[in-house]
């Protein structure tokens, strides 16, 4: 446990609150000043960045020694300590030998538990002010009104500073009744007013459309979330992303996966060492879909690769590099139809990808990420990662991890665009323009057949 600003508390009257202060304001001090005056030793416990994510509060604006600071800075604070996890409280209340527990009466009733080790406080809220409110809200609408779209709604009610309030489909009714059920103010097929009104857009509209929606929007500078693919060629994607970057906008592409706490501790691990070297990654993706769909059309770029691909490229191209080497295809389908099952392999400068991904084929959805000293294994569904092992020679060295994974996981891929407008940076290392524009090559190269093996099926 971290701790700074340590002073003797002995002999006195322990006060303890915990919070976030993220963007430290006036009802924050105003909370700390009487939680002081309550004794005469203050002990705040501030959230950590993984905590606050595992309690689902998203889009935290400032990092813990920025908010570990601001603190200091009130000279309110005895000793400073960082709350990691849920349960903590308890352990902190009898390792420094807290009087008493104060927090404000936006949580009336939740801490009660703790009357059994301290007395309990509810002090009242500062009235008109919180972090939430400082960091303004983004208006984001959608384009489209489909499966993912729904689902996206939801999700981004739980990314605080988030409103999605518009949603663009050309078809009127679409619009008005997605709007209806998700309970949207402002259903339009006008994109000319829809692109004034909003700060940015998340694309969940049919492939083939993605680019020019997405072009259109930062041409209007708007920052775009992009459903995958991005674009069905590199140098779409490519184009979209230079774009971007003239017009000082976030573009991101919603693999969800990528920015999921698990995913990125694994990508984290993988990188650090603990494998040896990298040498072979194999994911793999299967959804079995049935009947007259988008996904089965071939005029409307259905199939294995366009569906699934880009999750299954995201490890491969974070672990093995985007020095590519060959690329080739093994796939099946049948007569007119569009590919049911595709294996994909890379080779990079010194690892090999495999990328299993189906329509039509059912098959174990894990990722074994393979290198000289040890793998990481992770089971299906690995794309919405909350659970994996590290596994070595030495079998008493192996170890399991868990790590959150809340709802559908689009929250993440959310609150990390948001994150990235309010702090105007145009990139995040969780998936990086050129991984995303290696990602649409192999989805091009497949299209135009380049290495591909067919089988009938
Ligand atoms: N607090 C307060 N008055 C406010 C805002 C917060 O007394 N206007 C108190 C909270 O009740 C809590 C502490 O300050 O005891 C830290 O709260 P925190 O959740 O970090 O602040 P909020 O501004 O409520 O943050 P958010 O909007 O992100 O929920």
């Amino acid at each position: 446990m971290t701790e700074v600003l340590e002073m003797d508390d002995k002999g006195h009257k322990v006060v303890i609150t915990y919070g976030t202060f993220d963007l430290l304001h006036k009802g924050h001090i105003n909370l700390l000043r009487r939680a002081k005056e309550l004794g005469d030793y203050l002990i705040v416990g501030v959230t950590s960045e993984n905590y606050d994510l595992q309690r689902g509060k998203l889009n935290v604006r400032q990092s813990l020694s920025e908010r570990i600071k601001n603190i200091e800075l009130t000279g309110l604070a005895n000793k400073i300590i960082v709350e990691e996890y849920e349960g903590q409280k308890i352990e902190d209340v009898q390792r420094y030998n807290v009087d008493i527990f104060a927090i404000g009466s936006d949580w009336k009733g939740q801490f009660d538990y703790l009357q059994e080790y301290c007395k309990v406080v509810y002090l009242e809220r500062t009235k008109g002010v919180s972090s939430t409110q400082l960091r303004g809200y983004i208006n984001l609408g959608i384009v489209g009104s489909g499966r993912i779209a729904k689902r996206f709604v939801p999700e981004a009610r739980f990314v605080s500073g988030v409103n999605v309030d518009w949603v663009f489909n050309p078809n009127l009714k679409s619009a008005e009744d997605f709007a209806d059920k998700l309970e949207l103010a402002f259903p339009t097929d006008k994109w000319e007013k829809f692109i004034q009104v909003v700060e940015a857009i998340y694309i969940a509209s049919p492939h083939e459309t993605h680019y020019e929606y997405a072009k259109a929007a930062l041409e209007a500078g708007k920052h775009v979330l992009c459903e995958k693919p991005l674009a069905l060629t590199d140098a779409q994607a490519a184009e979209l992303y230079d774009l971007a970057r003239r017009q000082k906008l976030v573009l991101l592409e919603a693999i969800k996966t990528a920015y999921t706490p698990g995913f990125r501790r694994i990508i984290g691990l993988a990188k650090s060492g603990v494998l040896g070297s990298v040498k072979h990654v194999e994911a793999t993706f299967t959804k079995l879909v049935r009947g007259t769909t988008r996904e089965l059309d071939p005029r409307r770029f259905g199939g294995s690769v366009t569906e699934l691909a880009s999750y299954v490229l995201l490890p491969i191209f974070k672990l093995c590099g985007l020095n590519v080497r060959e690329v080739s295809f093994l796939s099946m389908k049948q007569e007119g139809g569009v590919d049911l099952f595709t294996q994909i392999n890379i080779l990079t400068d010194n690892c090999i990808g495999i990328g299993k991904v189906g329509l039509g084929v059912k098959s174990e959805g894990e990722l074994v990420i393979s290198g000289t000293e040890g793998y990481i294994y992770v089971p299906s569904p690995w794309w919405k990662p909350n659970y994996f092992e590290v596994r070595r020679e030495n079998w008493a060295e192996n170890r399991k991890w868990c790590e959150v994974f809340q709802g559908e996981g689009l929250r993440y891929e959310i609150a990390e665009f948001a994150k990235l407008i309010t702090n105007g940076r145009l990139e995040t290392p969780a998936l990086l323009a050129n991984e995303s524009i290696a990602i649409a090559e192999v989805i091009k190269k497949f299209l135009c057949g380049k290495n591909v093996t067919w089988l009938r099926c």
